[in-house]
């Protein structure tokens, strides 16, 4: 298996652009002197994109956005399509994250059509799932999730995807799904996946990633990186995760 493994930084709405321009240039000084042995992503909020691209300029770390609009352009007021994050120099997007699904209500056919405009555009989307603590507790947290995720890759092409699956339950509050329980996820996603792609498809995990759980939870076979939030907001805390990261 060839799954080089992921690590983004999710920034969310934090850092403006000028602290969101030292702390990428603080990890790609690090990565300098010794070089991760992942791919590294950072996605900061769309005001941050020309900071961040600058100060990323010339080295591998790559730029995403945190969303898409689903039309690459027109009478959309206030909303960004696929072409004008290319131009802000993104080569991915985060589509489908849980904020977007539960507090601007995004339905998985809102997914769909963003992660399509993204590859159209030319991005690698990075497709979120998860299941929320009411529907784990149903025991339908496999049923909810595989069926994100077959909405959400639906037309696409899978040799230039993402999936990050991060348990709403585990975003944001310290509570980390065990590395057993995202074991099992991941796998379930990847079965799901058509047999050619199956071996192929990097699947991250998201939700209280730290510097202590990392590891465990980049060890597991399944799990192809990480897509992190708190922890990425501060060199210190987010270098550690890209260490944990082996191929
Ligand atoms: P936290 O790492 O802050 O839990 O956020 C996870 C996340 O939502 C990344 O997209």
């Amino acid at each position: 298996m060839s799954r080089r493994p992921v690590v983004a930084g999710n920034f969310k709405m934090n850092l403006l652009a000028e602290e969101a321009r030292a702390l990428a240039s603080s990890l790609r000084a690090a990565l300098v002197a010794e070089p991760a042995s992942c791919d590294v992503v950072l996605a900061p909020v769309y005001t941050s994109l020309h900071a961040v691209r600058e100060a990323l300029e010339g080295s591998s770390i790559a730029l995403a956005a945190q969303d898409v609009h689903f039309e690459d352009g027109g009478a959309f007021t206030g909303a960004v399509g696929a072409p004008f994050l290319v131009d802000a120099g993104c080569t991915y997007v985060i589509v489908g994250h849980s904020e977007r699904r539960q507090l601007f209500g995004e339905r998985d056919a809102d997914v769909q059509k963003k992660a399509q405009a993204a590859q159209r555009g030319g991005l690698v989307p990075i497709v979120c799932v998860g299941e929320t603590l009411e529907e784990r507790e149903a025991g339908r947290a496999e049923e909810v999730v595989l069926s994100q995720v077959k909405a959400g890759l639906e037309g696409l092409d899978l040799d230039r995807v993402l999936v990050a699956y991060e348990p709403v339950w585990a975003i944001g509050t310290g509570r980390t799904a065990s590395p057993d329980d995202a074991q099992a996820m991941h796998a379930a996603i990847r079965g799901s996946l058509s047999a050619a792609f199956r071996d192929k498809v990097r699947i991250l995990y998201g939700g209280s990633v730290k510097a202590d759980n990392a590891a465990a939870l980049l060890g597991r076979p399944d799990v192809d990186g990480a897509l992190v939030g708190g922890a990425s907001l501060k060199t210190e805390s987010f270098l550690p995760i890209i260490r944990a990261a082996k191929h």
